[in-house]
């Protein structure tokens, strides 16, 4: 039987991350099909993506939503419910998740599940986690549960670094499920680049083309919905802006203005606060900014690849490689090591190689499915 694929995916990043690998798929002519859980809903934080990437409108849409951070549990398995009934319906061979949200930990559980019943269902289902091996070795953050559920799981890692792959294996994942193939990120960030060509920057549009700026993205549950730590961020920030005189681009995640809100917290005018930009716009802001300080893990890697120093704005970080190479600095939340990280990141020399692969990492992954599943 010809092998056909399944891509679950329901937040920005993984339509991003998963775009590549799609697009090689429609130009092979490998069959598949696409289950978005609704993670992200609004507009500017999915629609957007599919309609930028130049991605087929999904075959399947679960229209699942987080009802608070604290029922992860209810979202997970709500999405597993109907994930079920749709992968025992379609039947793929292969089920790919990426990355490490909710959506992730519910295409994991449920493929694998069903692969379970295999003696008497005859259904043959493999699990494949595209960005593997990653850990920040902090189990407060919901990502790490998901992620190392998903790497233990499946049966295909794709691991986007030779450290990353190390990890897995170190934890017991048999060698032969895991190869190296670089992040999809990099085959991305070349497709947004190529199509942002020759299209009005937002640069022009913002009036940030003459002059030096700095990026600002935040959103993860530990920063935005803790109040203090929230605070100390803010703080940190302002001090940069002080010290470097030079204005701040704040793209901002609907999570993070709703926390503001409920916080009563104002954002002083020289952080500059817009709505979630879309790919093409994003890349732009990135490749001109002087700095990224950012708690996000893609803007960790395209910073990196870009050659754009990031603060990250975290105790931890899943993605070593862009500290190892001198992209990247964890500065934690306190507002004098984030000055002095800025201080220190602006300072320095923007040399060094992107660990994350040459952008041919969908091709990679396809070839190793293929080679499977014939
Ligand atoms: C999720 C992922 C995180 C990933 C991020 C990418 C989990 C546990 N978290 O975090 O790993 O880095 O996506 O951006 O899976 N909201 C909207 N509109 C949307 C999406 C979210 O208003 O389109 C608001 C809602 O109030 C929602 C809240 O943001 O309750 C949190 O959304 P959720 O998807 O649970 O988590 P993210 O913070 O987006
Ligand atoms: N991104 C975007 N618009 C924005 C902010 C981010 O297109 O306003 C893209 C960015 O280029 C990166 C991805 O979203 O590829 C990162 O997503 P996010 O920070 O939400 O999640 P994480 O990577 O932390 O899981």
């Amino acid at each position: 039987m010809k092998m056909k694929l399944c891509f679950v995916f329901g937040t920005r990043p993984e339509i991003i991350k998963m775009s590549p690998i799609i697009r090689k798929c429609i130009e092979n002519k490998i069959p598949f099909f696409t289950i978005h859980s609704g993670q992200h809903y609004s507009h500017k934080m999915s629609r957007l993506f599919i309609d930028e990437l130049q991605l087929p409108e999904p075959d399947h849409h679960l229209d699942i939503k987080s009802k608070a951070p604290h029922r992860q549990g209810d979202h997970t398995g709500r999405m597993m419910i109907e994930l079920e009934e749709i992968l025992l319906d379609e039947r793929p061979s292969v089920v790919l998740v990426q990355g490490d949200t909710n959506t992730v930990l519910a295409g994991a559980l449920t493929a694998s599940k069903i692969s379970t019943t295999k003696s008497f269902t005859g259904l043959n289902m493999k699990l494949a986690h595209v960005e593997a091996g990653l850990r920040s070795y902090d189990r407060t953050m919901p990502e790490e549960i998901n992620r190392i559920m998903a790497d233990h799981l499946a049966d295909y890692l794709f691991a986007p670094t030779r450290n990353a792959k190390d990890i897995a294996i170190s934890e017991g994942v048999k060698r032969s499920k895991v190869s190296v193939t670089g992040n999809t990120i990099i085959d991305a960030l070349n497709h947004g680049l190529e199509l942002g060509k020759g299209k009005k920057s937002i640069l022009s549009k913002l009036g940030l083309k003459e002059n030096p700026y700095m990026l600002l993205t935040l959103h993860r549950q530990e920063n935005v919905d803790d109040r203090g730590r929230l605070q100390k961020i803010l703080q940190g920030i302002r001090r940069i802006v002080k010290k470097h005189k030079m204005p701040v681009v704040f793209p901002m995640h609907p999570r993070t203005a709703k926390k503001l809100k409920a916080f009563g917290i104002k954002i002083p005018p020289s952080i500059r606060i817009i709505k979630p930009c879309g790919f093409i716009a994003f890349l732009q802001l990135e490749a001109g900014a002087c700095l990224a300080l950012s708690d996000s893990g893609g803007v960790q890697e395209e910073s990196c690849a870009l050659g754009v120093p990031c603060v990250t704005l975290r105790d931890s970080t899943e993605r070593p490689e862009t500290v190892e190479v001198g992209a990247n600095i964890i500065a934690g939340v306190d507002p004098e090591s984030i000055a002095a990280a800025a201080d220190k990141m602006l300072s320095e020399k923007r040399k060094w190689k992107n660990p994350f692969g040459r952008g041919d990492s969908a091709e990679r992954i396809l070839k190793v499915l293929e080679k499977d599943n014939k």
